[in-house]
């Protein structure tokens, strides 16, 4: 066994040691535990990258547009084909879908799983996941199927998540075919690179962003069970857009025709500083440089016409086939970081409060899976039918914007 006093000391954690010798023995067992854990090559390594300037992250990076198939300025023929094509998929029980609701909604002010956000549509009010039930149910009746749906949870909330899944009677959906499934942590990191406990004496984690969703369906035998249904593509999506199109056949006939392995959705950014990822091409290959990395210079650059040059918005409407997922869940993507507020318990053992950010997170972008693949292909699609993200309380991109786009659409 490993010398917890020797690994603290030699990876710089001096006051997690001497914090620890302070307290009783379950709590020390139990912390050290924790410490035997963590894999600190990985978390030094993560501290190092902290605080990149934004310019930095695409310094020395050749950035270049990505071409775009317009959904609805192809040939009729074209069109008619790709749907075939895509259709024929998925009624042949070769699809499946993932929500992505690992993500906490802070800035929403939502407490408990986003999806369990109730979002005043007409005709009746409806929770975000009922909206994603009764969607997937609508496809299901079409092409007379049940999609297997999966979701993704953070240790964090998934209890919850499934409780509210079973309160509501899975909102009609056949619950043999709703798989949860949990994704990773990573510990917070305060300014000086130390790991922080919190109220629990617990080391302080946080959910380590959505691109771990491949080694996460590795893991955790997401993959295995699509394997032994026979499915060969895989949507994943967010929980947090009342308009995601779960099932769209000319992205699937897209990707099918164009040989990809990844389609993916996009819409055109609303204004230059809408915060969104924009696609791109970075050194060649497909990616997404997400907004608080975009530099604002970017952000506003226009071509001839008038139009963005980055324009072209990510929005979380993904596609994969399964060896695609396979091949990204055996890579290790990169981890961004963020600065964030975070309370936590100090050497003498106090509480304290943050009120201005204090802790860097690590999160891995579910984008940053594209780069492993020379092209993608990307289906432009259109606002009032494919994004109503609901990500503030007010303002741009809230509830209100959200329900507006939502009944505007169903025509409620
Ligand atoms: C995200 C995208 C951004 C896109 C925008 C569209 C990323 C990194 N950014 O930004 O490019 O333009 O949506 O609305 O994907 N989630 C997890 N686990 C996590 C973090 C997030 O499951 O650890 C899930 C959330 O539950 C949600 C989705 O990922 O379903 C989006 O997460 P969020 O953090 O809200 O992303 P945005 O910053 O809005």
């Amino acid at each position: 066994m490993k010398d917890y006093r020797k690994i603290l000391e030699e990876n710089n954690q001096g006051s997690l040691l001497r914090f620890i010798d302070k307290l009783d023995e379950s709590k020390k067992e139990n912390l050290i535990k924790q410490v035997e854990e963590i894999d600190f090559e990985q978390v030094n390594k993560l501290y190092e990258t902290s605080n990149i300037e934004i310019d930095k992250a695409i310094k020395g990076v050749i950035i270049e547009h990505v071409p775009f198939v317009d959904k609805y300025k192809m040939e009729e023929s074209k069109y008619n084909h790709l749907e075939e094509l895509g259709s024929n998929v998925i009624k042949e029980g070769k699809y499946a879908v993932v929500t992505m609701a690992g993500g906490q909604g802070t800035r929403l002010g939502h407490k408990g799983p986003k999806g369990s956000f109730l979002l005043n549509v007409k005709p009746k009010e409806k929770y975000l996941f009922q909206i994603i039930a009764e969607n997937l149910e609508k496809e299901n009746e079409k092409h007379e199927i049940v999609l297997p749906w999966y979701i993704m949870t953070s240790t964090e909330n998934n209890k919850k998540t499934v409780e509210f899944f079973e309160e509501h009677n899975f909102f009609g959906y056949p619950k043999e075919n709703v798989y949860f499934f949990n994704q990773g942590n990573l510990p917070l990191l305060s300014e000086e690179g130390k790991l922080l406990i919190d109220e629990n004496y617990n080391i302080k984690l946080a959910s380590d962003g959505n691109g771990s969703i491949y080694k996460s369906m590795k893991k955790e035998g997401i993959l295995d069970d699509m394997k032994k249904r026979g499915i060969e593509w895989i949507f994943i999506g967010a929980v947090d857009n009342a308009l995601l199109n779960m099932c769209d056949p000319i992205l699937l006939g897209l990707t099918i025709d164009e040989g990809n392995e990844i389609g993916s959705k996009s819409v055109v950014k609303a204004n230059p500083h809408e915060r969104v990822g924009v696609f791109c091409k970075k050194d060649s290959r497909p990616a997404v440089i997400e907004y608080t990395e975009l530099p604002e210079s970017m952000a506003e650059e226009t071509d001839e016409d008038g139009e963005l040059l980055f324009g072209e918005s990510h929005i979380m409407c993904n596609l994969y086939s399964l060896k695609a997922i396979e091949k990204i869940a055996g890579q290790n993507l990169p981890y961004h970081s963020a600065y964030k507020k975070a309370s936590y318990i100090d050497e003498n053992g106090n509480l304290v409060e943050a009120t201005e950010p204090n802790s860097y997170k690590y999160e891995a972008f579910i984008f940053d899976g594209f780069n492993y693949f020379d092209n993608i292909s990307i289906l432009r699609g259109r606002r009032e039918e494919d994004f109503a993200p609901i990500k503030n309380k007010e303002g741009v991109d809230s509830p209100e914007t959200a329900i507006k786009l939502y009944n505007d659409y169903w025509k409620l």
